[in-house]
């Protein structure tokens, strides 16, 4: 068990380069796996997460080497991975787990899938309807979560599905499985959701075909039985990463930082518009737009912020950010407001009410709604003294780390070895910035 004690903290300062991007990491091993040949990825998250992709890939018969700084994975083509001989572990990583079983569900093979106590939690019902759609069966046959066996479609058929809940893993999941059905698969999303599939796909020579729809939305559709061809992939740095970052400089005076290379990819940066909103001195320097995921530098200068009332359309832009968002909110001038967030509670913990009784520990007064929260900023400082367990979840334990640097008592987050499978090196990279930050281990 490893644990973050966070203190009031003189300024940060300096020049911060993050972990690659794990959701485009989870995807650019899956796609490489998929493609005929030798893709070799540049900037791949090391984070347990990403690994578990790894360790699940290998079981099936890709070869996946690290190579220098780059991974290089020899992906067998579409149809070709191996019925693997153990289990497949996803660890903590939904993301890692829906993309997978897609990509497995129109594949002849016979496939159990497993998760720690925070992803057994977690729906899968979302993905496993429709692939059930295009053939795939599941064992039990009522799964609604891990752990399940999965056997993909001999013969699948395309489908057109209409996301019932705006989410990128779900989509995902259902163009990986469309790439080995003939015909044409089509997820019509109604609010867009990041696109990293879309953009890597065209790298590896598969279109995706993008058509916006009367009355808003988009149907996105993949043509399936297209070889990939294994693909050279740059990762820019991870955004959700950077997010906690940036709260830490925007929160305590004197901060004045840079994180260089980072994602800057539109549909992953809502936060820099809320704060924005919120008054933020952010100076965002896009080094290449024209690049498959465009990616830039960040220069923040500590901000005493104003608060925010949050768009409800926003959220799918923001979704992982709002933990950072939230303790930003509690140092505030004012009552900030979000909502339209019910998704939030089915993270890797349940996110509205993990924040809220951390933030109320803290001595930060919050209303808990069903779909999100009100919190009353306490303009630049919280009481602290709390002692928070993170739940298994990496972005509370994160959030609460960053808050402790603006309390009047130390802050102490238990269980922050959870921060791994998406940041690993947060506590050293915090500390090295100036954050009055230790993390013990037991
Ligand atoms: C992700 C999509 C989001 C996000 C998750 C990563 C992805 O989940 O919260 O951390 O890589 O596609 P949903 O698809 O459930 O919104």
């Amino acid at each position: 068990m490893a644990t973050i004690v966070s203190k009031s903290s003189a300024a940060l300062k300096g020049v911060a380069h993050l972990p690659g991007d794990k959701s485009i990491s989870h995807r650019a091993l899956i796609l490489s796996a998929l493609a005929t040949g030798k893709s070799r990825i540049k900037g791949l998250s090391e984070a347990e997460d990403v690994l578990n992709t790894i360790g699940a890939l290998r079981l099936l018969g890709v070869i996946c080497d690290k190579k220098g700084q780059d991974w290089v994975i020899k992906g067998h083509g579409l149809g070709a991975f191996r019925a693997p001989e153990g289990v497949l572990d996803f660890g903590n990583s939904g993301t890692g787990a829906r993309l997978m079983i897609g990509a497995l569900a129109t594949q002849p093979i016979e496939v159990s899938l497993t998760g720690d106590e925070s992803l057994k939690k977690r729906p899968m019902g979302r993905i496993l309807k429709p692939l059930l759609e295009m053939g795939a069966k599941v064992f039990p046959k009522d799964a609604a979560a891990l752990p399940l066996t999965l056997t993909g479609a001999a013969e699948p058929v395309a489908i057109t599905y209409r996301l019932p809940v705006a989410s990128a893993q779900v989509k995902s999941a259902l163009l990986l499985a469309g790439l080995n059905i003939p015909g044409e698969t089509c997820v019509i999303e109604e609010t867009p959701t990041r696109d990293h599939t879309e953009r890597l796909l065209a790298q590896f020579g598969v279109p995706v075909k993008k058509e916006t729809l009367p009355g808003g939305g988009a149907a996105i559709t993949v043509k399936g039985l297209r070889e990939l061809k294994a693909a050279d992939i740059a990762i820019p740095g991870d955004f959700s990463a950077a997010a906690f970052v940036l709260a830490a400089t925007l929160m305590v005076p004197g901060s004045r930082l840079e994180i260089k290379g980072v994602g800057l990819n539109p549909l992953r940066t809502g936060l820099l518009d809320v704060l924005g909103q919120m008054g933020a001195d952010i100076r965002v320097s896009e080094d290449s737009a024209k690049a498959a995921e465009p990616y830039g530098g960040l220069a923040v200068n500590y901000t005493q912020l104003s608060a925010v009332d949050t768009d409800p359309a926003m959220a799918a832009r923001m979704i992982d950010e709002f933990p950072a968002l939230f303790v930003l909110a509690a140092l505030a001038d004012g009552v900030s407001s979000f909502r339209g967030l019910a998704e939030l509670r089915l993270k890797e913990s349940d996110r509205l009410r993990q924040m809220a009784k951390g933030l109320e520990a803290c001595g930060v007064e919050v209303k808990e709604f069903d779909d999100g929260l009100a919190i009353s900023g306490r303009a630049g400082k919280v009481p602290g003294g709390a002692v928070i367990d993170a739940s298994g979840d990496h972005r509370i334990a994160m959030a609460f780390a960053v808050l402790g640097l603006r309390a009047d008592k130390p802050v102490t987050i238990k269980g922050t070895e959870s921060i791994s499978t998406s940041f690993p090196g947060f506590a050293k990279l915090m500390h090295r910035l100036g954050a009055n930050i230790e993390e013990t281990f037991e």
